[in-house]
This record gives structure tokens, C-alpha cells and sequence, in this order.
């Protein structure tokens, strides 16, 4: 195809409001697939993004359009992840396009996510067509939400395109406005091969598929190519696109998206953003925009059951083929026993691969805190990037400890603005700006990552009854007073209970740990102290009374069948008991206390 015919766009909306629907009816209407076919919505092909209504995996479709002006054109439209954990796999999809369909929700209106998209792709220079979906709702004001389009974002909305991606109204529309208005790629098929990496994934039958978008000179089977920055050499074994059925196809060239294979076995060897090159008379230096992407949220997962260990090792090594950007290491706890430290790209991330493990792989597991990467600046000079509480060095040694920062938009209707507010300062947050659009407040706050990972997001929800809406970007590192607290019993350390927190909310937070323990663990026949403590001195303090002999008497006295069962569970109990001085308790009071969360 000539470039002056090829078109590539992407989709970018808020959560719900109608992505992959309309991504649906754009194939449907264009011919990719037959009715049947589209009884499934299509793009999101994991059964966990089904159900959270979530695209995890950008894919790609390429869709063949006659236009009202008679030419046939090649659209190839790209899905982005929807989630502000995958902000750098969205970046690299946005730089593989020249346009996007902004849709918009006509009955919500803008949100936090709507424009945190909006903004990457007006940074990519892209056209964007407003669509304003969902206009079937008795509830859509499409003329309230054209002039909010304009006045949040600054986007000349009055060609916006009417929708219902649901009942297939605009669609044809939509189409057009695509050929009219987003420019064809530029290229030059006849200059050295530079292709971007966009995206990888692993199939079984054809190993790792490589998503890419050519910028200049041309793809084709056979040909030796070289990926840059990750120094690998491989043989093109097919080039093909996605219709979204797999078509094999001669080459790709310059200004076209699509997929090639190489007999690549580890999706590692493919880092989203490098540049493929020819072995032989190639592009001389990568394409801009390479970022390495790191972890930056950690945790601990352990198997309930000690014997799913094995299990859960080779779970986690599945779920890597597909995913090289989370990481694990084995770990052990004296509390959890064996099991692995992981990380993550954000919490969102965390949950997916949590979720994915105890639903595809049958594994019921325990996660400890979720825990940021924190920078310990030596007094020797060195520098340590520490994720797990359990390896902080001795304060005296530190010189100072940095933490990661965000920069948060939240927005929310103006109800809940003032219960919001407070949760933000509770974070130690920095109120950054505050600006009204259309009844509804868009806050935007600077908040230490650590705070947010610890249920920032399950307190926005449930304060503003899920109409607050979040988005973040990390802005770098800064110096904080923070402390690693260490929760007692008996005056032992539990090591999968510490964790390491901002001085000003430790003793809150040692409290609550300790208060919940105290309901936690069974009585004995003396007192057992629960702590939290920083260093040596303790903050917080519980204790558990002793047992009088009388109460269990007069408790099951009795009734044998009870006393019985629970002589049973007792016996089941004692198979995983830790042992805290000489306190006996049973596992599940840690990991109780660890899923209250
Ligand atoms: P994520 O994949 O979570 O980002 O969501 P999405 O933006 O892809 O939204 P999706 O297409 O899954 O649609 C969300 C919900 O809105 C679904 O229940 C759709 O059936 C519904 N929906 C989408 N488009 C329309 C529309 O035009 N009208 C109505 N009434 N409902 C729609």
C-alpha cells in the first residue's frame, strides 16, 4: 500500500467508556470478522480483561476501508493498554500512530484517565477525532461533554463525532473522519530498515510475536535482522497482520504496523521500544524513545499451602514468558515460609498477576504489603535500591533515604471533594492545583508512591462511591524521614509483618497491626505482648491477656459435637503453627492479618 493510503490510529478513552466496543464495530463494519465471530468482543482476548473490563495487551487490527470517495484504505488500529501502569507500552503504541479517536462517554464526560491520554497523544503530535459515544443513553448530553472537551482540553470539538458504538450509530462517520483527518505516516521504503518494537507477546504454537511499526525500509521473511539496544541477531521468519485473524503477508514497509516472528523463545529478548535493523547495511543509531522499564512496586507471595511452593514456582515462571516486566527472586519468611519476591509495574499489575495465579493456576496465595523502591544513600557513598523490609541495613550506616514520588490527577464530583482532600494530606500530599469543570473538581496532588500503594486506591473508591477517578506519573525521587517498623510478639520480630514506613504515620499504622494481631492470634495460658517498633524502642503496644481455664470450660462445656470439631481444627491447626518464643500461632493469624490489608 502507499503511504498516502495507509492510516494508523489508536483508541483512547477512560475505563467503560466503550473502547472495545467500538474497536469491535469498527471490524465488524469494515468486514474482519463474521457475526458470529463478534459475539466476543475481540481485542481483549484474556478471560481476566473480559471480566475487569481491562486491556492488558496492546493488539493490533488491520482493517481494509472504502471510502465515500471510492479509494480503499489501510487502517490499522492499534489498542492500547488502559491502565496507568503500562504508561510506557501505551507511549511507544502512541509513537507508532499519527491519529486517535478520543471517545468519551456522552453521559460521564471527561475523566482523569481521558486526559492523561489525551495529553501523551498531543505529545505525539497526533490528530485527535473527539467521538462522543454512548449517545443511545437517555442520560447523554452530548453538548454538555463537546464543551467540556474543549474547555478541559483545549480540543476544537464542534466536528465531533456523534456515536453508539453499541447500536452501531456513527460508525461510518467515525471511519470517514478517520481518512479525512488523520495524516498518513511518513517514510521512506527505500532508506535503511528501522522498525520500532511495539509490542511482544508469547503464542505456543508460534513462539514470541513481535508487534511493529516500520518507520523506514522494509521487513520481509528471510531477512537477518538486529535488535539495538538488546544486541540480539535473528531470521525473520514471517511478517503478517492481524485482521484480526492472523494473515501471513510478503513484507511490511515503511508507514505499516504488523507482526513478525523470529524464533525468539524468551519474550525477554524483546524490550518494547528498540529498534530492529538489518545485519547488513542498517540504520546507524536506534530510534528516539527507548526506556528501560523497571519494577517499582514489591511484594511477597506466598503459597497458603507450603506444599504449592513447587506449584507456584512454576506458575510464576509461565506467567514470565509472557510478561518480562515483572520479576522474582525466592524468598523466605519465617512467619510464610518459602515463597518469592516480585515486582511490579504498579499496583494495578500486582493485582492482575495475583489474580491470574490464584485463577488460572488454582493457587491460593498470600501477598505481604506492597512495598516501593526506596534509595539508601550510605554514609560510605554507595547507594542501595531496597524493596523488601527485611534487607534494611542498620540505620546508623544510612546517611539518608530518598523514596519515589508521583504527580496525581484525581477527579471527582464535587461532593466528595472534601473527604478527598483530607485522604491526600492524610499522604502526606502536596496540593498542586485545583480547577472546577462542569460541577465536578480535577485535583491534582504530589503523593510518596508508598502511600498510595498502601490502599490509596481502595479509599478514593470507597470515599467517593467509585465516582473518583485517578491517574499518576512518577516524578522522581525526594529525601523522607522514613523508618523500618518491626511488629513483635512476644518479643520476637515477625519478619513478614515489617515494613518500612514515614516516621509521622508509623505509630497509626503500628497500632492498627497491632490491635488486629491481638484479635488474631488464640490465647495462652500467660500474657503474650504484641509490638511495633522502631529500632529498639517501641510505638505501640498490645497485649493479649492470658487464658482462664474456666472460659473454655463454661465456652464448649457440653456440647460434645462442637468440642469435637474443634478438637479437629486444633489438630489441622498445628500442621503450619509458628513458633514466637515459646508462643505457638497459627499461620492463618498472619496471613489474616496481612489480607485485611
Ligand atoms: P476498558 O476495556 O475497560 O477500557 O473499557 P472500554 O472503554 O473498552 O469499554 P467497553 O467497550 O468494554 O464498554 C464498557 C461498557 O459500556 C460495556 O458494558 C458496553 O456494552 C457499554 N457500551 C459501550 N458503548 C456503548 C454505547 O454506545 N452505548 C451504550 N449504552 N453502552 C455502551
Amino acid at each position: 500500500t502507499d503511504l498516502s493510503h495507509i492510516r494508523n490510529f489508536s483508541i483512547i478513552a477512560h475505563i467503560d467508556h466503550g473502547k472495545s466496543t467500538l474497536a469491535d464495530r469498527l471490524i465488524q463494519r469494515t468486514g474482519g470478522l463474521t457475526d458470529r465471530e463478534m459475539s466476543a468482543q475481540v481485542l481483549d482476548n484474556m478471560d481476566i480483561e473480559k471480566e475487569r473490563g481491562i486491556t492488558i495487551k496492546a493488539q493490533t487490527v488491520r482493517l481494509d476501508y472504502t471510502a465515500k470517495n471510492g479509494e480503499t484504505y489501510e487502517l490499522n488500529l492499534m489498542d492500547t493498554p488502559g491502565h496507568v501502569d503500562f504508561a510506557y507500552e501505551v507511549s511507544r503504541s502512541l509513537a507508532a500512530c499519527e491519529g486517535a479517536l478520543l471517545v468519551v462517554d456522552a453521559a460521564q464526560g471527561v475523566e482523569a484517565q481521558t486526559l492523561a491520554n489525551v495529553y501523551q497523544s498531543i505529545e505525539h503530535d497526533h490528530e485527535i477525532v473527539p467521538v462522543l459515544n454512548k449517545i443511545d443513553l437517555p442520560a447523554a448530553e452530548p453538548e454538555k461533554v463537546r464543551a467540556e472537551i474543549e474547555e478541559v482540553i483545549g480540543l476544537d470539538a464542534s466536528e465531533a463525532v456523534l456515536a453508539s458504538a453499541k447500536s452501531g450509530i456513527g460508525i461510518d462517520d467515525i471511519l470517514e473522519a478517520i481518512v479525512n483527518k488523520i495524516p498518513a505516516p511518513k517514510g521512506d521504503r527505500n532508506a535503511p530498515l528501522e522498525a520500532m518494537l511495539v509490542d511482544s507477546w508469547y503464542d505456543p504454537y508460534l513462539g514470541v510475536v513481535i508487534l511493529v511499526r516500520v518507520v523506514n525500509g522494509v521487513i520481509k521473511k528471510g531477512q537477518a535482522v538486529k535488535f539495538m539496544i538488546g544486541g540480539t541477531e535473528h531470521l525473520i521468519d514471517r511478517v503478517g497482520c492481524m485482521r484480526p485473524k492472523i494473515e501471513a503477508l510478503p513484507e511490511l514497509a515503511a508507514g505499516e504496523i504488523g507482526f513478525i516472528t523470529a524464533q525468539i523463545k524468551e519474550i525477554a529478548q524483546t524490550r518494547v521500544g528498540d529498534t530492529i535493523t538489518t545485519v547488513k547495511n542498517g540504520a546507524t543509531k536506534p530510534l528516539p524513545g527507548f526506556k528501560e522499564v523497571q519494577p517499582v512496586v514489591f511484594c511477597g507471595l506466598f503459597p497458603v499451602d507450603a506444599n504449592d511452593f513447587e506449584k507456584l514456582r512454576e506458575s510464576i515462571s509461565k506467567l514470565r514468558l509472557n510478561d518480562a516486566s515483572f520479576s522474582f527472586e525466592m524468598e523466605t519468611s519465617a512467619a510464610l515460609g518459602f515463597g518469592f519476591r516480585c515486582g511490579f509495574l504498579g499496583l494495578l499489575h500486582l493485582e492482575i498477576i495475583q489474580e491470574r495465579l490464584s485463577r488460572e493456576y488454582d493457587l491460593d496465595l498470600i501477598t505481604t504489603a506492597p512495598s516501593v523502591v526506596y534509595e539508601m544513600h550510605m554514609k560510605d557513598g554507595s547507594v542501595l535500591h531496597l524493596h523488601n523490609p527485611a534487607d534494611m541495613p542498620d540505620p546508623n550506616y544510612i546517611e539518608m533515604i530518598e523514596e519515589p514520588w508521583i504527580e496525581a490527577v484525581i477527579y471527582c464530583p464535587d461532593e466528595y471533594l472534601g473527604s478527598i482532600l483530607k485522604l491526600c494530606q492524610d499522604r502526606r500530599g502536596i496540593q498542586k492545583n485545583l480547577t472546577y469543570v462542569g460541577g465536578r473538581a480535577q485535583v491534582t496532588y504530589e503523593l510518596p508512591l508508598n502511600e498510595v500503594v498502601f490502599d490509596f486506591y481502595d479509599r478514593l473508591k470507597s470515599i467517593s462511591r467509585g465516582y473518583a477517578s485517578f491517574d499518576y506519573h512518577q516524578i522522581g525521587t525526594r529525601e523522607g524521614d522514613l523508618v523500618k517498623m518491626s511488629i513483635l510478639v512476644n518479643n520476637e520480630p515477625v519478619d513478614a509483618l515489617s515494613m518500612i514506613v514515614h516516621r509521622s504515620a508509623a505509630e497509626a499504622r503500628g497500632r492498627h497491626m497491632c490491635e488486629r494481631l491481638k484479635d488474631l492470634i488464640p490465647r495462652h495460658l500467660f500474657k503474650i505482648p504484641i509490638q511495633a517498633a522502631i529500632g529498639g524502642k517501641v510505638i505501640a503496644r498490645e497485649t493479649i491477656a492470658a487464658m482462664r481455664k474456666d472460659v473454655t470450660a463454661k465456652c464448649y462445656g457440653g456440647d460434645i459435637t462442637r468440642k469435637k470439631k474443634l478438637l479437629e481444627k486444633q489438630k489441622e491447626g498445628k500442621k503450619r503453627m509458628r513458633e514466637y518464643g515459646s508462643v505457638q500461632i497459627p499461620q492463618e493469624a498472619f496471613i489474616a492479618a496481612l489480607r485485611m490489608g
